[in-house]
């Protein structure tokens, strides 16, 4: 019989029937790798010999919801896991190598252990020496958390089964190693099983599982979204190189809200808790200059105010260059076809450069207005009033819509200092005190009425 060859992809999963060189699932070069034969166990027997056991749904107890949760004391953490860590749970922490998984990690598995969770931190990286160095210079020198050294899955688990920890941490999922797979560590068929062992393990033992995963582009390595599917919670860990922000966001979650972030900074001794982000991102402004705009927007169930900058300059290419950071470039380019559409205001011929300030990449559409402005500043070199918040959807038809939680955001901006907010019409609000409200109710309106005739 022919053997069926399987291939997938190491950066997204996506399984192909054949090998090619670019992965049309996410579109990735390189990354697609034969999988190693599953063994289909004996021919002709399709059904196992075994039942798998059903319960009624009504014959559950009713004490186990809802989950307990352990929590560590770190704010951010217990937030962005939606009230602290369930029992019983798999996690996926991924992010860039070098971003600060293990510091996290390592902070929050000594407070856990501190708060009473048995914790064992295994790392597949670092020798026990190293990981009690780290813990030296974090000031966690004598957190009761166990270390272990090993790569060998088998290995773990057993010293999982005899220790019974509460809470056991893997880093990385990428280094760990299974002998029934015949394949070499960070392959995606070791990382999906090593995965899968690590899950079932802690589903059938009652241990919460933290399992780190590198994001990796060289396809060497099975990256963090090859496990997304099998655990219950999904976090990442963000940030920009160069900026000591650092941005902890649930993208998955079974047990809690799915789009809260937790900010942290990164310092000398360790990652600290940011309680007012919104302080931090605008720490860097200057004073009010053209181009630059401060968003209200929302993380989660946070408000978050964040300096949008644009700069708007006479092209020398025959291609204009639209560049992004920290925003969608498609939206982009939406928001500069509605300006010239709708208000007869043309980009062509012009470089434009969008950047949210402090490394913070935003998804909201309610950013749009934001987003006009800034370009719409920079392209007038006009400076918006001073301490102005702007938040609204914009559509195609260049029409405003008023963004969720519109009360939340004028408090927040309000709190901060800032003395007039910009929102559309429309949708409930209550006025804040001391904001000078000002709501348009499309593109044309909020143009004439910032910049004059536009
Ligand atoms: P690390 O947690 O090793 O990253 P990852 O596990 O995601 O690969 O963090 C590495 C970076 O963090 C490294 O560049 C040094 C920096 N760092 C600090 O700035 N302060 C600290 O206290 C620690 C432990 C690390
Ligand atoms: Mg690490």
């Amino acid at each position: 019989m022919a053997k069926t060859l399987s291939f997938s992809c190491s950066a997204c999963g996506a399984r192909h029937a054949r090998w090619s060189g670019r992965c049309d699932a996410c579109g990735e070069w390189n990354t697609i790798t034969e999988d190693a034969p599953i063994s289909s166990g004996p021919a002709g027997k399709s059904l196992g010999n075994k039942r798998g056991r059903a319960v009624a749904l009504t014959d559950l107890s009713a004490e186990e919801t809802p989950p307990p949760r352990a929590t560590s004391g770190l704010a951010e953490l217990d937030r962005v896991l939606g009230g602290g860590l369930v029992a019983a749970s798999a996690l996926l922490v991924g992010g860039d190598p070098g971003i600060g998984k293990s510091t996290l990690l390592l902070q929050a598995a000594a407070k856990f252990a501190q708060s009473g969770l048995k914790t064992i931190y295994v790392s597949g990286e670092e020798a026990s020496a190293q990981v009690r160095m780290r813990a030296r210079r974090l000031g966690l020198a004598d957190a009761p958390v166990q270390l272990a050294a090993e790569t060998n899955l088998r290995n773990i688990l057993t010293t999982l089964e005899s220790e019974k920890p509460g809470l056991a941490i893997i880093d990385s999922i990428q280094t760990m190693w299974l002998d029934t797979v015949d394949s070499a560590p960070g392959s995606v068929s070791q990382v999906r099983a090593a995965a899968h062992e690590l899950t079932t393990f802690a589903k059938r033992h009652g241990i919460s599982v933290v399992m780190v995963g590198h994001v990796t582009k060289e396809g060497q390595i099975a990256g963090p979204r090859v496990v997304e599917h099998m655990v219950d919670t999904v976090l990442y860990f963000e940030g920009e190189r160069g900026h000591q922000f650092r941005i902890l966001r649930a993208v998955k979650n079974r047990f809690g809200p799915a789009d809260e972030i937790g900010v942290f900074e990164m310092t000398g001794s360790g990652l600290s808790e940011v309680v007012n982000p919104s302080a931090l991102f605008l720490s860097e402004r200057g004073t009010p200059s053209p181009g630059s705009v401060v968003f209200a927007g929302i993380e989660g169930t946070r408000p978050v105010l964040v300096e949008i900058q644009a700069l708007v300059a006479p092209s020398p290419h025959s291609q204009p260059r639209r560049t992004v950071v920290g925003w969608d470039g498609g939206r982009l380019a939406m928001i500069l076809a509605v300006l010239e559409a709708r208000c007869g205001i043309p980009f062509a011929g012009l470089d434009v450069y969008l950047n949210v300030a402090g490394g913070l990449k935003i998804s909201e559409p309610a950013a749009d207005l934001a987003v006009a402005a800034a370009l719409l500043s920079a392209r007038e070199d006009a400076a918006l009033p001073a301490e102005t918040v702007l938040f609204g959807e914009i559509s195609l038809s260049g029409g405003l819509r008023p963004a969720p939680q519109t009360e939340n955001r004028l408090k927040e901006a309000q709190k901060l200092g800032f003395t007039a907010a910009i929102a559309p019409a429309g949708g409930k609000t209550g006025t804040v005190d001391g904001l000078t409200l000002s709501r348009p109710s499309d593109l044309v309106g909020f143009v004439g009425e910032t910049f004059g005739a536009g």
